[in-house]
């Protein structure tokens, strides 16, 4: 299978085999089928499924997942070299309540950051964290090991450890509210924000209101097909803001 591999650079062949192993070891990971967000407790042992109804068992070996990842990762970059533009796209890593994007932007492609001063962001999407839902460093931790990138738990949003409570449900108004009041001075007069969450406090009135915009619009939506299971039925309102 790797021999697949040959057709790329040599240089791209490492980044390739850490995406392939990355993807192998989150789904190999020592966990229940039900609990694959939040990872309470290691399982090295068969259990009962609450996701399946039946006797499940742990991942013994990463061989079958090796083989998928290999396969369908290879496939995915040819599919994409066919669909990729002619267009700049970037990631910037950073805490959103107070990146500086035009700064950051302005050392890795000056001229792009011109554009940016001058014709400014029609609208942002995103998906936030939730308030007291999930740990993603813990869910992600074989991921910060493999690569070495530096842990920040402190600055997630919501933590889970934080729990629901009023306060965790305060610093999360006041946390979101600050992100969009980050992102606002690179937006045009006329923007969207376009969000997804689960919003079961309805905090997101709050949030609004402490940023100073406006919702115009929500739509719920039942999530049928989430990986782990909780016995709920998810509904997800997106808000335009
Ligand atoms: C619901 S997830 C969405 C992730 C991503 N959109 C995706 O689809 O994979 C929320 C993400 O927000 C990140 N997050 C939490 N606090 C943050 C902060 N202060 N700055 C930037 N990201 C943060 C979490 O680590 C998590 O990856």
């Amino acid at each position: 299978m790797l021999c697949e591999l040959q057709q790329f650079d040599n240089s791209k062949i490492k980044n390739i085999l850490y995406l392939i192993l990355s993807r192998t070891i989150r789904s190999c990971r020592a966990t229940t089928h039900a609990d694959l967000a939040t990872l309470k407790e290691p399982v090295h042992a068969t259990y009962y499924c609450k996701k399946h109804g039946k006797i499940c068992k742990p991942i013994f070996s990463i061989k079958n997942w090796w083989h998928t990842y290999t396969k369908d990762t290879i496939k995915r970059i040819k599919d994409f070299e066919k669909l990729r533009t002619d267009t700049f796209q970037i990631c910037l890593t950073g805490d959103s309540r107070a990146i500086d994007i035009l700064g950051k932007i302005k050392k890795i492609k000056p001229e792009f950051a011109g554009l940016l001063l001058k014709k400014k962001i029609k609208g942002i999407f995103s998906s936030p964290p939730y308030v007291g839902l999930i740990d993603y460093h813990e869910q992600h931790a074989y991921s910060y090991e493999m690569f070495g990138f530096t842990r920040k738990d402190e600055l997630e949003i919501g933590p889970l450890a934080g729990g629901q409570g009023k306060k965790a449900k305060d610093l999360y108004i006041k946390g979101i509210a600050e992100v969009l009041i980050n992102c606002k001075k690179y937006l045009q007069k006329n923007y969207n924000i376009f969000l997804v969450a689960n919003d079961k406090y309805n905090l997101y009135p709050d949030i609004a209101r402490e940023a100073e915009m406006r919702i115009v619009n929500q739509f719920k939506r039942p999530v049928l097909n989430r990986v782990e299971k909780t016995g709920q039925l998810h509904i997800q309102r997106r808000f335009f803001i």
